[in-house]
């Protein structure tokens, strides 16, 4: 596959809870093996178009295609089967499971738990002296290893990241990243929530800016500076804030 070959559209795509439109008119292209970053204030409806191309909100109005194929009313478990792997925000892992219950738990169906949960230990060697302990005791950053995990054992072809680096040390954060680089070397394509900016920039080959549910801003990664990215949605922040203060409360 050559690398204009797109993996994920969304085309003129439209989503809301109820009657709040929370997304408008968004088109996105995702190019195979890409690493695009999203970026925008609290509530710009980030975590709602990963949901949207994870198969777990359907648009109201638009279509989404992966490699191609209309995948908008698709559920998630068959989006997920066709190489869409969402790590959410909170990292959606079971903490009340062992670490190896985790693992097993990600994997595909027809896989043999023994052998194939070895990948995710390769990635993150922390967790194989971790197996039998419950998710749940684990430190944050050994948490966000095992939701990353998932990727390293369903191998998909898009992962959709959301803020993994909340709450993280830095050198937690490094290797993170470092893991997601080893993704995109094996030709994964990435979509990446993140609030560092400066972090997304040096990695991220296109950035796209959500400003109140639309894309306010779309391009290549080495167009645009941090403090040009940080002005476009701090300025939303400062607006929300000063909305909010006129508010009810
Ligand atoms: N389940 C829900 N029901 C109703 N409204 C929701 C729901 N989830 C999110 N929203 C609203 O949709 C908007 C977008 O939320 P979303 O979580 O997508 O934003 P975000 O960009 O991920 O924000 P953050 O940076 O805080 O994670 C917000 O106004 C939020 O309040
Ligand atoms: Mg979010």
């Amino acid at each position: 596959m050559g690398v204009d070959t797109e993996v994920v559209r969304l085309s003129e795509v439209e989503a809301a809870y109820g009657r709040t439109t929370v997304l408008r008119d968004i088109d996105l292209t995702i190019r195979q093996g890409s690493v695009v970053g999203l970026l925008g204030a609290n509530g710009a409806g980030k975590t709602t178009l990963l949901r949207v191309v994870a198969g777990l909100l359907r648009p109201r109005a638009g279509q989404i295609l992966l490699d191609g194929q209309d995948v908008t009313t698709t559920a998630p478990h068959l989006r997920n089967r066709a190489g869409v792997c969402l790590i959410p925000e909170g990292r959606g892992i079971f903490r009340s499971l062992t670490v190896r219950e985790n693992l097993v738990l990600f994997l595909p169906r027809h896989a043999s738990p023994r052998d194939d949960i070895e990948a995710g230990v390769e990635a993150f060697p922390i967790l194989g002296k971790r197996l039998s302990q419950t998710a749940g005791s684990l430190s944050g950053g050994e948490q966000q290893m095992l939701a990353v995990a998932k990727a390293f054992l369903t191998r998909p072809k898009v992962v959709l990241a959301d803020e993994l680096s909340l709450g993280l040390a830095p050198k937690i954060i490094d290797e993170i990243y470092a893991s997601l680089r080893t993704l995109r070397d094996e030709g994964i394509t990435l979509l990446i929530v993140e609030q560092y900016v400066h972090r997304i920039l040096e990695f991220a080959d296109d950035i796209n800016v959500l400003s109140r549910g639309r894309v306010s801003w779309s391009g290549a990664a080495s167009e645009i500076d941090e403090e040009s990215l940080l002005t476009k949605y701090l300025g939303d922040q400062e607006v929300e804030v000063l909305s909010g203060a006129r508010g009810p409360e």
